[in-house]
């Protein structure tokens, strides 16, 4: 009988320019790390060294776990170790990686054999706690891995492999973030679009899409332009303009916020000088004197079993 399980799931990148909350991309930069042990005690504990609420309510692995401890009638106690590693408030999908590492350790932990579908419904509500609303597109892609387009309403997600030399250049910059960042980035979101701009929104997004069917990551990236929500966020990433246009400068295909940001992300491919766009990057960030780091990644395969 096993009784205990450890799952990694990835950082990832939401809404890839065009596609808010439809889009998500794994990426192999950072791993959140998830054992969960069954206990004799019907309690659910948290054991962490990190940073983070040690309340199951509050706290995004423990609320998945809660909830998947109510639906399938399990009668152990759980206690849940868990090992941030994805840096949390900086847009690479900190609080979905717990959670999707949480979804998938339960699953395996009961032998439950659950569809990718309901994986990803369970790991959303984990984005419950950080977000203030449900959203899937982090969550998709790190279950998934991959590039995922999120449908809600019935929640179908639908994961295309992206080209192997897809590669991400991040520039994550030393920011105070507010402490639920992704609630209040989403509240500066324009309640009404106009129609001209949602075509084009619209236009890109297939593009993307098409893009990775095609393997094309010079067209996902040529295509990576946001005419709605990165207009009205860019406000909050000081130095954000000279950031892209350094980065497109280098020779990065396209460049957007990572999810609700702050961290900035710029598409190329393997052959690409990706140093080179991550220096421009980080002299952008230097214009007005933030610094940041850079990571240079490649998409992920999503959550795992850790051997
Ligand atoms: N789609 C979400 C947003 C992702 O942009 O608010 C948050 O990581």
């Amino acid at each position: 009988m096993v009784t205990k399980i450890t799952v990694v799931a990835p950082s990832s990148t939401a809404n890839l320019g065009p596609g808010f909350d439809v889009f998500g991309l794994a990426v192999d930069a950072f791993y959140d790390e998830v054992t969960l042990t069954k206990k004799k005690t019907k309690k659910v504990s948290i054991v962490t060294e990190d940073d983070i609420p040690k309340n199951p309510e509050k706290n995004t692995a423990g609320l998945v776990v809660k909830n998947m401890i109510k639906k399938f009638k399990t009668k152990d106690g759980i206690e849940i170790k868990i090992k941030k590693n994805v840096p949390a408030g900086y847009g690479m999908g900190s609080s979905a990686a717990s959670a999707a590492a949480a979804a998938v350790a339960f699953d395996k932990l009961y032998k439950l054999r659950l569809d990718g579908n309901s994986l990803v419904r369970f790991a959303g509500i984990g984005e419950k706690a950080s977000a203030g609303t449900i959203h899937y597109d982090n969550v998709a892609a790190s279950v998934l891995g991959g590039f995922v387009i999120v449908r809600t309403n019935p929640l179908d997600i639908i994961k295309i492999d992206p080209p192997t030399h897809l590669r991400m250049c991040i520039a994550v910059p030393k920011l105070i973030v507010p402490k639920k960042k992704t609630k209040v980035s989403r509240g500066v979101i324009p309640k009404k679009i106009s129609f001209a701009d949602s075509i084009t929104n619209l236009s890109n997004a297939t593009a993307i899409v098409a893009g990775f069917l095609n393997k094309d990551p010079e067209l996902i990236g040529k295509s990576i332009k946001d005419v709605i929500v990165e207009p009205a966020r860019k406000h909050m990433i000081p130095g954000f303009s000279k950031v892209k246009e350094n980065a497109l400068k280098a020779g990065a295909f396209g460049v957007t916020i990572s999810g609700a940001g702050p961290s900035v992300i710029a598409f190329s491919k393997s052959s690409e000088n990706n140093k080179k766009i991550g220096l421009a990057m980080t002299k952008g960030f230097d214009s007005a004197k933030i610094e940041c780091h850079t990571i240079i990644c490649k998409p992920s395969i999503g959550a795992s079993i850790k051997k």
